[in-house]
């Protein structure tokens, strides 16, 4: 098979290289995977560099994100009870998908979605959940709800405006640019904000001011935060609102004044996504029920990067590159197999 293996960190991801290493066998406790697509992630890029909380031993293969289909099953697990079977269609996330081949246990493994491309669902198994888990699970989202989301056009950011239009809420969106916010209405937010403009709260309240009735004339019900900017949105929450602490990409890890949390009677809540499956395994599922319940609706689609693309291994480097400058929106896919169908010209 061909991988991208780290055998020593990098500066950046233009020094990562392509390596031959041997197709894995068929394992006892995991499937073995053809790649056809690998997501990106921030995190890769900083693996790389060896600056992330999780860093296997050297040398490791990078990339977390794939979809593919089954070439082999656990050779401990009678074929009867295996979820999949050979030839399945399956999307995931296990250390090593920046590779044509991967081994992963079952519980890191899902169906791809009727219709959907390796493509599309190769950045479904991080971002979906994340969001479904904070605005449902964790939030509570309901029908007229008004929801803010921050970097709307970003991974989880898309897939938080689909999920919280999907469970019938209206959605302001931010983002830093003229695209991102285009990119954010066409999956369904009701307005889009720069909230590069300091004085973006008070657009939030203007709207709010304007369009909702009661309490709701304050502002949003619920803010989904993967920036870091909870402080600067309690300015612009109603009574009982709920903010979600998603995640930092702006850098700075926040201090909040807790007298407006009190003040406001508003309740800041975290959402770690990833302990869900060691700390309360059967939300995992009711989670991923309700993501495929909003997809067979046609709720929520795939929200890969389209404005480029990426193709084979070798363009892994550039797709990282792309990622890291914060040029891209929704999930930068790397084709590993180019399978879209041939044009008939
Ligand atoms: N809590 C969880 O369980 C969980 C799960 C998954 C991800 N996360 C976290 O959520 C965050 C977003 O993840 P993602 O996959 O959506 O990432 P992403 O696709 O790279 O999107 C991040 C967005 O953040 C915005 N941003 C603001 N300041 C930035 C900066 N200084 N550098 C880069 N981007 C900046 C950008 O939008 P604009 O250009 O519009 O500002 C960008 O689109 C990350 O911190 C990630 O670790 C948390």
């Amino acid at each position: 098979m061909r991988a991208i293996q780290v055998k020593e960190y990098v500066k950046g991801p233009l020094e990562l290289q392509i390596t031959s290493l041997p197709t894995p066998s068929p394992s006892p406790n995991e499937y073995l995977i053809e790649i056809h697509s690998a997501g990106t992630n921030f995190f890769d890029l900083l693996q790389i560099q060896g600056k992330y909380q999780h860093q296997p031993p050297l040398p490791w293969i990078g990339g977390a994100e794939f979809a593919g289909t089954v070439l082999a099953l656990p050779t401990s697990i009678p074929a009867s009870r295996a979820c999949f079977r050979i030839g399945d269609r399956v999307f995931g996330a296990t250390q090593g998908a920046y590779a044509t081949h991967i081994l992963a246990p079952e519980h890191t493994l899902l169906p791809v979605p009727n219709g959907w491309s390796f493509e599309d669902a190769a950045g479904l198994f991080v971002t979906a959940p994340t969001s479904y888990g904070g605005l449902v699970h964790r939030a509570n989202v309901k029908p007229n709800d008004w929801v803010l989301v921050h970097a709307a056009a970003g991974g989880v950011g898309l897939a938080a405006v689909q999920i919280a239009k999907g469970k019938g809420a209206v959605v302001i969106a931010t983002a830093s640019t003229e695209r991102k916010r285009q990119v954010a209405r066409e999956f369904g937010a009701d307005y889009v904000i720069d909230y590069r403009n300091k004085s973006w709260p008070e657009e939030v309240k203007s709207l709010c001011a304007q369009h909702r009735t009661g309490n709701g004339k304050a502002g949003v019900d619920i803010v989904y935060d993967p920036v870091g900017m909870i402080d600067a949105s309690l300015k612009c929450v109603t009574w009982n609102a709920r903010l979600l602490v998603i995640g930092f990409a702006a850098g700075n890890i926040e201090k909040v004044a807790l007298n407006r949390v009190l003040l406001k009677n508003v309740a800041v809540i975290g959402l770690h996504w990833g302990q869900y499956a060691k700390f309360e395994k059967d939300t995992v599922s009711t989670v991923w029920k309700g993501v495929f319940d909003l997809v067979a609706q046609g709720k929520f689609k795939g929200t890969a990067f389209k404005d480029e693309s990426f193709v084979g291994l070798e363009s892994v480097p550039m797709a990282l590159e792309a990622l890291g400058r914060r040029e891209t929106w929704g999930k930068v896919i790397v084709k590993v197999i180019n399978d879209e169908p041939k044009s008939k010209l």
